[in-house]
């Protein structure tokens, strides 16, 4: 494939449906430095390999990238190498003939071929087959390959950006991965920093996340007060941006700012402390009772919100019929959370996202 490159160009653009630059880079001396080397690869379509833990927005970068280079405006075609198997992931990536092997009902091209001039995105490269890694590194060395069961070799010109978490030096080191592969891939390296090391861009990405799910839930609820900044500043934050995105989320949408910051470090958790005064005369009828509510209120809540809102599917998760769980929401003020259509559910990420 011929190298083809234009002059290195600092003004990198976003996109309509990307956060605006000065969100994404933020103020921090490591995402300056991710800006400059994004402007860099842009500029070429030699193989970029973009490295960082979970969250850390491996993806947006691929997407910046492709869209700032020359071959803007062709397909960006990702391919999600843990998720397909074997022989499956073979034709994924240079398609098949009819008859090939079984299943394979129909002749179909792969994903190199339809990224033709273009932008391959070969996500999570770490976990690709052995066996495949192989046919990938011919394919990098002389831009050819062949469907499965095919007589013809095919061309593509196709710029390759791979991403991983994993730490390949030691996946070489085991020999899990391939270290003449790992060159091809390793033309340009951008490596994200966690979130711990960017905290003072966390601010300004917090109130871009309240501004923009407020517009796509049609909420309005407030900016974090100053406190929950200073909260939102000092938390671990494992799942990087990804996690405070799901965070701020559900904080826009049940507006409890409270509730929200109070489950950010036990996040697969649900922990439950009921305040009891032991003032006067105490009813344990009615203390157990109030207590039976408010966790009902912060089980049901969650488990909506991990099934999208579908009810059926939450009533199956809590063991409940479909009309106690609708008693149950209309007695304890679960928000109806019916604005979200089926498509922005679709695009968010893991968890989330209430009433269709
Ligand atoms: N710099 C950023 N500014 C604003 N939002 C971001 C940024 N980076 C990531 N995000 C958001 O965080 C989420 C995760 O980003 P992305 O999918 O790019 O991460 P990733 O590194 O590919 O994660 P994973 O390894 O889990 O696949 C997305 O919703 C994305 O929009
Ligand atoms: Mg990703």
């Amino acid at each position: 494939m011929p190298t083809l490159t234009r002059e290195p160009d600092s003004t990198i653009q976003s996109g309509p449906d990307m956060p605006p630059l000065d969100v994404i880079f933020g103020s921090t001396p490591a995402m300056q430095t991710v800006r400059a080397k994004l402007a860099q690869a842009a500029a070429t379509n030699i193989p970029v390999l973009i490295r960082g833990a979970s969250g850390t927005g491996k993806e947006i970068v691929a997407k910046l990238i492709h869209r700032n280079s020359p071959w803007g405006n062709g397909p960006f075609v990702k391919v999600n190498c843990p998720a397909i198997p074997g022989t499956l992931m073979e034709s994924e990536l240079f398609g098949h003939e009819k008859g090939s092997f079984t299943g394979a009902y129909n002749r179909k091209s792969g994903r190199f071929a339809s990224a033709d001039k273009g932008t391959l995105f070969l996500d999570e490269i770490g976990d690709l087959e052995a066996n495949l890694q192989a046919k990938l590194l011919q394919v990098l060395q002389d831009g050819k390959f062949s469907r499965i069961g095919g007589e013809h070799e095919e061309s593509a010109e196709v710029r390759v950006i791979s991403a991983t978490n994993h730490y390949l030096e030691e996946d070489m080191g085991t020999g899990a991965f391939r270290q003449d592969l790992y060159y091809r891939l390793d033309g340009i390296s951008i490596t994200l920093p966690s979130l711990a090391e960017r905290r003072e861009d966390i601010p300004h990405l917090a109130e871009y996340f309240v501004q923009h799910y407020n517009a796509a839930f049609s909420r309005r609820t407030p900016s974090f007060s100053p406190q929950g900044v200073k909260k939102l500043m000092d938390c671990q934050w494992h799942g990087n941006i990804r996690e405070l995105e799901n965070v701020i989320r559900r904080y826009v949408i049940f507006g409890q700012e409270d509730a929200s910051l109070a489950d950010i470090k036990h996040h697969d958790t649900l922990t439950y402390v009921p305040e009891i005064s032991l003032e006067g005369d105490i009813s344990l009828k009615q203390i157990t009772r109030r207590a039976v509510r408010e966790l009902e209120y912060k089980v049901i809540s969650r488990v909506l919100l991990e099934h999208h809102g579908n009810r059926t599917m939450a009533a199956k998760a809590l063991k409940i019929s479909y009309r106690a769980l609708m008693y149950k929401i209309r007695d304890s003020g679960i928000p109806r959370l019916r604005n979200i259509s089926p498509k922005q559910a679709i695009a968010v990420p893991e968890e989330e996202v209430p009433d269709a």
